[in-house]
């Protein structure tokens, strides 16, 4: 029980890494509130915590909202008296496709999720955990925080951002008491690998995707320990660490299976993906 009796927020927490978390943190004696867009994505969520004995509260907010995400903050010490553990999960990743043909009105999406949700939830996380002087806030990464994604590039930005906004927060914060931390959780089969949205011309550069789906990605609930580490005492004093899930050793022995696979000529197993296709913005 390594978050006993921790009060734990997590943005975006209706499905996919975000719900794993939550379900993960509660399974190590987390109170979890978690966010959603709307009520009806909430509900079956709720139902699974239930299930499984655990004790959460879902609130409709909108990440990219100041105002909402303090009302998320309040809640977790209206219902649960505190608040110890902040992640900023909530992402979207927009339309995949050459930048200058994605409608800005998709990036700027990306960039109010992503970035200003990461900021508001930083914010509200932060200025309670200097005060209390302990509090452990999350920001959740990607393999572009590293390094350039071409057609990807609104989402890979938007982590590149996330992971400076860290190190920097953590940089200014590192004698609070408080931790600041990036989580990159590796390639997840979540809605957001699986459900593309495609500017019409791309389709071709999606064909290695179930390749590099069979290669490194892997459940949400199988990628959620590290995470449940970073929130747990263990990392005490340690803040400004960056987490990459997927390390280079699993990416070997992934292709290495998906090579040998391919040498014994065996069927691929089948790839759940839904391509979506948009016209180029004019
Ligand atoms: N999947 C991957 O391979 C992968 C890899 C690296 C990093 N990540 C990161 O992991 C995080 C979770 O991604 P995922 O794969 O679990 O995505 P997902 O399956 O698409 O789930 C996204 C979650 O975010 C919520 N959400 C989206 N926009 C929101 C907003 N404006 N306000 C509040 N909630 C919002 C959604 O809730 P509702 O729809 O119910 O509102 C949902 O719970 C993201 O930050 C993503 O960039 C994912």
């Amino acid at each position: 029980m390594r978050l006993k009796d921790k009060v734990a927020v997590i943005t975006g927490g209706t499905r996919g890494l975000g719900r794993a978390l939550g379900l993960a943190f509660a399974a190590e004696g987390a109170r979890v509130v978690f966010s959603g867009r709307s009520a009806r994505s909430l509900a079956p969520a709720l139902a699974e915590f239930e299930k499984a004995g655990f004790q959460a509260h879902g609130w409709v907010a909108d990440a990219g909202d100041l105002e909402q995400t303090a009302a998320l903050a309040a809640q977790a010490f209206e219902v649960f008296g505190g608040l110890d553990i902040w992640v900023n999960n909530a992402g979207t990743q927009g339309v995949y496709g050459p930048t200058l043909d994605i409608d800005p009105g998709v990036i700027e999406q990306v960039v109010r999720t992503n970035v200003m949700g990461v900021y508001y939830g930083s914010r509200v996380a932060m200025r309670r955990f200097v005060e209390q002087g302990h509090g452990k806030l999350i920001n959740i990464i990607g393999a572009g925080g590293r390094s350039s994604t071409p057609y990807q590039n609104a989402l890979a930005s938007s982590k590149a951002w996330v992971r400076s906004f860290s190190h920097a927060l953590a940089a200014e914060t590192k004698d609070s008491g408080a931790g600041v931390y990036a989580y990159s959780p590796g390639i997840v089969l979540t809605d957001m690998l699986s459900d593309l949205r495609v500017v019409e011309g791309s389709e071709k550069r999606l064909e290695r995707f179930p390749t590099i789906m069979r290669m490194w990605a892997r459940p949400p609930e199988q990628v959620v320990e590290k995470a449940v580490w970073l929130a747990s005492s263990a990392t005490d004093g340690k803040t400004g660490l960056e987490i990459f899930n997927l390390t280079p050793f699993e990416m070997l022995a992934g292709a290495a299976r998906e090579g040998l696979r391919m040498l014994l000529r065996k069927e691929p197993p089948g790839v759940d993906l839904k391509i979506t296709t948009v016209p180029p913005s004019r």
